[in-house]
């Protein structure tokens, strides 16, 4: 292994224009965000084509603020990494361009990484990655639980269905008139409020990994619906804390359970919905029962940033796993395909 690397990573494949220096896949040295929610909070929810365009005006000061923090030159940079999908096509290739014109302009070697990688690598930052793993991926496009036997190996046990549990947050919270980001929201609401309403637990087939959130997201909507024309009190505390109760009970028990199956004793979470304070204390009650190590990134680490993409662009870095300056960015790509066998 090469001492010191340096990577420079960007991250655009949603609604933060981010870029970092990481050094070793371990070491954040700068991790400069550029959020975009509050523009795209009065349409509820984030609009690909503004996305784009505040990727655009953002990009270049982000390179520079982010060298800057991190007090190095591109002289010292040994490779550019850039999310390379999934995500929102459109966005994913702000990034990329900015990526292939410093890898151009600079002779670096130029890294494409998976968004579901680099949120997994996030851990690595905080505490380094340990073999075997089961990996839990929560976020606003992903609901995966992700066996992994070395680095960059990443078999899929499981995943949603149909929404995302991001996607059922954002659209639960928008029928309470919660704003957007809608995860935050309910969390918040949640713990001041008790499961009152006893929404459905979808567990599926015996034995199955895989979730699906749109059957409860209906019947929170449904329900209030009910209460609506019934002129009955919404009690919005309340049905915050039944959605999140149904959602932490699945999201926890399966995980663990994989875990168990697969006779992992190291749990990691990772994606936005990570930083939900339910899951996080539910899991770690039942990790301590369970004897799993339990490992959840700080909420910065959690929502999209460039630092995990450099921590995971290391290990392909180091698998010698290049492009060249025709790479595109792809808005579906399954994490599988990033294994490096
Ligand atoms: O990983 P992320 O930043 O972007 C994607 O790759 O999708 O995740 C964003 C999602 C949003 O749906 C947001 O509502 C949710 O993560 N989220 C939360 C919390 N913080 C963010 N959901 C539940 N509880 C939270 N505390
Ligand atoms: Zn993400």
């Amino acid at each position: 292994m090469n001492e010191n690397v340096l990577i420079l990573a960007i991250e655009t494949s949603c609604d933060e224009t981010s870029v970092s220096i990481v050094e070793n896949g371990k070491t954040i040295l700068s991790n400069i965000i550029l959020s975009q929610i509050e523009s795209h909070k009065r349409f509820g929810g984030v609009v690909p084509e503004v996305a784009s365009r505040h990727h655009v005006e953002g990009i270049t000061a982000t390179v520079e603020e982010a060298l800057e923090v991190a007090n190095v030159t591109m002289d010292e940079i040994d490779a550019v990494a850039v999310t390379q999908g999934p995500g929102l096509i459109g966005a994913l290739l702000i990034g990329i361009n900015a990526a292939k014109a410093l890898a151009f302009a600079y002779d670096k070697p130029l890294i494409p990484v998976h968004h579901i990688a680099g949120h997994i690598y996030a851990n690595n930052t905080e505490d380094p990655l340990t073999f075997p793993l089961m990996a839990l991926i929560v976020s606003g496009g992903h609901t995966e639980l992700v066996y992994m036997k070395s680095h960059m190996n990443f078999e899929v046990i499981g995943e949603t269905r149909d929404d995302a549990v991001g996607e059922a947050y954002d659209k639960v919270a928008r029928t309470i008139d919660l704003p957007y980001p809608g995860g935050p929201e309910i969390d918040k609401l949640a713990a001041t409020g008790n499961d009152t309403y006893h929404f459905p637990r979808v567990w599926l087939e015996k034995g199955s990994y895989d979730f699906s959130f749109s059957g409860l997201k209906s019947a929170v909507i449904n329900k209030l619906h009910n209460q609506r024309q019934k002129n009955e009190e919404i009690v919005k505390a309340d049905v915050a804390a039944s959605f999140q109760q149904s959602v932490v009970d699945v999201l926890s028990t399966k995980a663990v359970k994989a875990c168990q199956e697969y006779n992992v004793k190291r749990l990691i979470v990772a994606g936005g919905v990570a930083s939900n304070k339910g899951l996080r204390h539910r899991l770690t009650e039942l990790c301590e029962e369970n004897k799993i190590k339990l490992s959840i990134p700080s909420p910065k680490l959690c929502t999209d940033n460039a630092a995990m993409i450099g921590a995971a662009g290391y290990y392909f870095y180091e698998a010698d796993i290049t492009a060249g300056l025709d790479l595109n960015g792809q808005n579906n790509i399954d994490i599988e395909e990033a294994t490096i066998e």
